[in-house]
């Protein structure tokens, strides 16, 4: 359609019929209606009349569905306007990658997009029109179940895998029914939750969101991201969605996004829980007057978004503009041509799970696993004939975590499937030991377990949390592994020095006891679809592990927050951090930096970090300096490296990062080779935001560094000049 015909089309709209383009309801409720249901859920739904002039639906099956929703709707609706349909298409759909925290951990952000390439197929060939992905809350707090929903707790990793994957997933043509509309969320610093927890009170200074929360997002927005979702949580006294200022005039005015905001689930009437509200009614006026355009559930547009305009407190041009935003993303996808979109039966056949998708993920799931301990146990040798496999997460299928489709674990390549793929003649005894829920207390099975691990040659443990212990609503207090876990692995780590500890996990854990007893540790995160045979080569060497932690795991839960980029403080406590020292900042009962640093992840190779040069020295503010750091594969296996570069600026006008990640790449070497990383320095990635919360590099002294964090090598400084 032409920009002419959509605004003939709008004024062809009665105010109801416009109002139905901005609310959304699930797709379940569409279909049963309102015949069925009673009670709360009964409350919820949508009545026929609206059903006939719905703008969009959320969560849906399949590509059958798809198009049946389709037809159903265009048949009832005068105006033939197609539905938007959408979905939580997170790591995967069908074919579950890891989740996105593990992906922050291949610090590689080819393979994000690989992944988010062939997660961009299924959702097309299933009818998807909008993903609500990506997600790119920095989050510093593991005690927050959302944290596995994100890349990591460094907003450049955000950031640039944030944009790559909206690239991929829309394509440069929307239109086309292979690619699929993305929607980046929750906009602003959902993450930063008071205290960890879930939904809860943001209190931060503009310039700390500016600085670490707001670039994100702006990457996404910059990518061309085609809908924004402001988050649940308020923000320095203001919830998201009724924020007129992080709305119409940052997203807006400042960074020009001219797409479609959507709600989160509810949120337009949690106005009135937040107490900002008066009513839903009020609640309705808020949103609208923040520029939300759709309204995700709950019917609150639906209810009174027409009278409001009727009366004159929502003018009509308001929604007129919200409208055509719809109406736009609509036309931009391409479906009052084809309103079916890429839904495709036949494709989702030949797509799902195919050979190919699950051989990406199952190298994704090898490249965000991270090694954190290793004394000589990994890789296992191939004499190794006699394996004790026990832990609650042994013979588990739920390793997909939060945001996998409903049933993805039926697909699931568990531990021992992987292993007897790889290798048929090793013996596995398996025993789960005990549980990993809270409420798990039977210990009776740990003697058997111990039993087993004694007779074998190595012992494989799978530990971890229950993939409902992360995710949405899923906050934490304690970050210990549940259950009776830890009895059980000190009592097979005695009775077995041949053991691997394996974590399944969708958040870091404090594992100090764990990592002190424990010979080797691999985190494994929730590995996905192909969880199974990943390990299994991971363990036997035939993958060689590097990943590194996208966020750092904490000694203890009262360090957070922690994060690695911390700035300093009038008082710095001299090193070693071991011992605290009197009036500095410092814990009397423990160390300051985390157990594992972020960045931190070992190899079954050596790589030597020889040199870190720069052509120069100094820079003018339009200028470039090219770091190459030199490295070399000085073990005995191939392995791939992250290489990571820090800045560090000693004197500013505000106080600084002690560490800052400026940049990173992976890099892949064979045993004895060398290889030469390059990476230029702007004046860009020298910027701090000042304390009249503008964007501005300073001249003077800055410092280049190697390594990762808390371990900085191979330092070289160089000026910015004025
Ligand atoms: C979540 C969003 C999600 C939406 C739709 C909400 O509860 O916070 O992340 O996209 O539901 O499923």
């Amino acid at each position: 359609m032409t920009d002419h015909e959509l605004q003939e089309l709008l004024g062809r709209l009665t105010i109801e019929e416009k109002v139905g383009q901005l609310v959304q309801c699930n797709a379940s409720q569409f279909i049963r209606n309102n015949l069925e249901m009673t009670g709360p859920d009964g409350e919820l739904l949508p009545a026929e009349e609206l059903c006939r002039v719905m703008g969009s639906l959320l969560t849906f099956e399949d590509a059958r569905q798809a198009r049946e929703l389709q037809d159903m709707h265009l048949a009832a609706d005068p105006n033939k306007i197609p539905l938007l349909l959408m979905l939580d298409v997170i790591h995967g759909l069908r074919t579950t990658y890891p989740i996105p925290l593990a992906m922050g951990c291949t610090f590689d952000d080819e393979l994000l997009a690989e992944c988010a390439d062939m997660a961009r197929k299924e959702s097309s060939a299933c009818g998807v029109h909008v993903t609500f992905n990506p997600m790119v809350d920095t989050a510093r707090d593991a005690r927050w179940g959302r944290i596995l929903e994100t890349n990591s707790e460094e907003p450049l990793i955000n950031s640039r895998m944030g944009a790559a994957l909206v690239r991929v997933t829309q394509g440069q043509d929307l239109s086309r029914k292979e690619n699929v509309a993305c929607c980046v969320k929750h906009y602003a610093a959902y993450g930063a939750g008071e205290a960890g927890r879930d939904y809860n009170t943001v209190e931060l200074s503009e310039r700390t969101l500016r600085e670490t929360y707001f670039p994100a997002y702006k990457a996404c927005v910059d990518a061309g991201v085609r809908l924004v979702m402001p988050s649940f949580n308020s923000l320095n006294g203001i919830p998201s969605v009724a924020n007129k200022w992080l709305m119409n005039q940052v997203l807006r005015e400042e960074w020009g996004f001219d797409g479609v905001v959507i709600s989160d689930y509810n949120a337009v009437g949690e106005l009135v829980s937040h107490g900002v509200a008066s009513d839903l009614r009020d609640a309705v006026r808020m949103s609208m007057e923040a520029g939300c355009d759709i309204d995700m559930v709950r019917n609150a547009y639906y209810l009174h978004l027409a009278d409001l305009v009727r009366e004159g407190t929502v003018p009509e041009e308001a929604l007129n503009e919200a409208v055509l935003r719809v109406l736009n993303l609509k036309n931009e996808l391409g479906l009052f041509e084809n309103p079916y979109h890429g839904a495709d039966e036949e494709a989702e056949k030949q797509l799902y799970l195919c050979r190919e998708h699950r051989e990406i993920a199952r190298r994704a799931a090898e490249e965000s696993a991270v090694l954190l301990k290793n004394e000589g146990i990994l890789p296992f040798s191939r004499d190794v004939k006699r394996i004790a496999l026990i832990g609650p997460f042994a013979e588990e299928k739920r390793l997909n975590g939060f945001w996998s489709r409903p049933g993805a674990e039926q697909y699931t390549v568990t531990i021992p499937e992987g292993i007897r793929a790889l290798l048929p003649e090793v013996r596995l005894d398996i025993e789960r030991g005990c549980g990993a829920c809270f409420e798990d207390t039977d210990r009776s099975r740990i003697d058997a377990a111990v039993e087993a691990a004694r007779k074998a040659d190595a012992v494989i443990l799978a530990v971890g949390e229950p993939e409902n212990y992360s995710g949405e609503g899923r906050s934490r207090a304690e970050l210990s592994l549940p259950g009776p876990q830890m009895e059980l692995a000190r009592r097979v780590i005695a009775a077995n020095p041949h053991t691997a500890v394996v974590l399944f996990n969708g958040r870091p854990l404090v594992l100090t006891e764990l990592s002190d007893i424990a010979p080797a540790l691999l985190e494994m995160w929730y590995p996905g679809t192909e969880g199974g045979n990943a390990l299994a080569r991971l363990l036997w060497g035939e993958a060689n592990p590097c990943g590194k932690l996208s966020a750092g795991l904490p000694r203890s839960v009262g360090q957070y927050p922690m994060p690695y980029n911390r700035t300093n403080t009038g008082r710095p406590k001299p090193p070693p951090d071991s011992r605290s020292v009197p009036f500095t900042s410092c814990y009397l009962d423990m160390p300051n930096l985390p157990l594992y640093s972020f960045g931190y992840g070992l190899s079954y190779t050596d790589f030597i970090y020889e040199s870190l040069t720069m052509d120069q020295k100094s820079m003018n503010r339009d200028g470039e300096i090219r770091v190459t750091v030199t490295l070399r594969n000085a073990g005995q296996r191939a392995g791939k490296e992250a290489v990571q570069l820090y800045l560090q600026d000693p004197v500013a006008s505000v106080v600084r990062p002690v560490q800052q990640l400026i940049d990173y790449r992976k890099v892949a070497l064979k045993p004895g080779e060398r290889a030469e990383v390059e990476f230029v320095i702007t004046e860009k990635q020298l910027r701090l935001v000042n304390a009249e919360c503008r964007e501005v590099s300073e001249p003077g002294e800055f410092r280049i560094s190697a390594g990762y964090a808390d371990h900085l090598i191979l330092t070289q400084s160089f000026e910015l000049k004025e």
